[in-house]
């Protein structure tokens, strides 16, 4: 029985035979297991590349929520897995390094929401799904990078909104729907780092290329924006335009898929302040490998589980948000 500690050291990458096709295995065991491999476009390539399916955080989540698979593996973080679990409670869900977390999430301790939400008892609580489960629990409706400005719009003009935790993502959608909402103060430490100078240097040299930007991107980053949006539409305008060259300022996983896709066209990710670092790819969700994907299926470990009371609240919000966005058609 492979123990949590080894999985964390990693000793269970020792214990594959070298000889085998990792590939192969993994295909062999989900067909074994009925189980589905659901990967976010910030994996590394091999991971997407086996994928059953590779999409954004809401489409994550909306296919967990239709698959009839027994077993959904999440690459990806933390939450996405503990979204995936609360959609899907007899589910089995695993990801493969549980350690996957997300300093995004991390920014707002559930404690500490919790109270400010108490503090602000007439507001209406709209939560990014990058957070705890814990969080979504004291949450109204839970948005993603596609629909949140949709679903802020579908409440009132005057409706009171606590918005978090992403202040770069809250700030934006305040911009574009006029709305006042309160924002908890988190940050995403991959998007945060763009440099705008940098950005504006490298426009000089493309000045044709469109500048393609995540909403958890700081406020001045924004600015210099063609497209603000998800990986999904970063990756949907790449596909539809017709120039040449792109700066793209997002998590560098997105590239795998746009360069698949679009193999003449350009793309050039937006360059970190510290130019020594390689601080535009998320070190949480790299921490996934295909070895350990090969064992999360193999040993059904590291298994997600959420607390009952907490999973029977958290639910609420995200199947709010999973209705809306049908809806909406997104
Ligand atoms: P989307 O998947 O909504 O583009 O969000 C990106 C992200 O930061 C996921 O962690
Ligand atoms: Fe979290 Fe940022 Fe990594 Fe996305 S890129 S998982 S928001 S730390």
């Amino acid at each position: 029985m492979i123990k949590e500690e080894w999985v964390h050291k990693g000793f269970v990458d020792e214990l594959i035979d070298k000889d085998i096709n990792l590939r192969k295995e993994i295909d062999k065991l989900r067909k074994e297991k009925n189980a589905v491999i659901l990967a976010h476009y910030y994996q590394e390539g091999e991971i997407q590349e086996i994928a059953d399916f590779v999409g954004d955080s809401l489409a994550l989540a909306q296919w967990a929520a239709k698959t009839n698979a027994d077993i959904l593996v999440l690459c990806g973080v933390h939450f996405m897995g503990e979204t995936a679990k609360i959609i899907c409670p007899d589910k089995k869900v695993l990801v493969p390094d549980l350690k996957a977390g997300c300093s995004l999430a991390d920014s707002c301790p559930a404690d500490r929401f919790a109270q400010f939400v108490k503090e602000h008892p007439d507001h209406t609580v709209i939560s990014y799904v990058n957070t705890t489960a814990a969080v979504k629990a004291v949450t109204d409706v839970v948005v993603t990078s596609t629909n949140a400005k949709q679903i802020v719009e579908s409440f009132p003009k005057d409706e009171k909104i606590i918005f978090g935790p992403d202040r770069n993502l809250g700030n934006y959608i305040n911009s574009i729907t006029g709305r006042r909402m309160l924002l908890w103060n988190g940050a995403c430490h991959v998007h945060e780092q763009f440099s705008v100078e940098k950005i504006v240097e490298l426009k000089k040299q493309y000045p044709d290329a469109p500048v393609l930007v995540h909403p958890e991107c700081k406020g001045a980053v924004v600015k210099l924006a063609d497209l603000v949006g998800s990986t999904a539409a970063i990756l949907k305008y790449a596909v539809k335009s017709d120039k040449k060259d792109f700066i793209v300022a997002t998590e560098s996983g997105i590239l795998y898929e746009m360069r698949k896709q679009c193999p003449q066209k350009n793309f050039i990710p937006a360059p970190p302040e510290d130019s020594t670092c390689a601080c535009n790819e998320c070190n949480f969700m790299r921490l996934n490998t295909i070895e350990k994907l090969y064992n999360c299926l193999k040993y059904e470990y590291p298994v997600i589980e959420v607390d009952a009371d907490i999973a029977k609240k958290a639910v609420k919000p995200i199947q709010r948000m999973l209705e809306i966005s049908a809806k909406l058609g997104l």
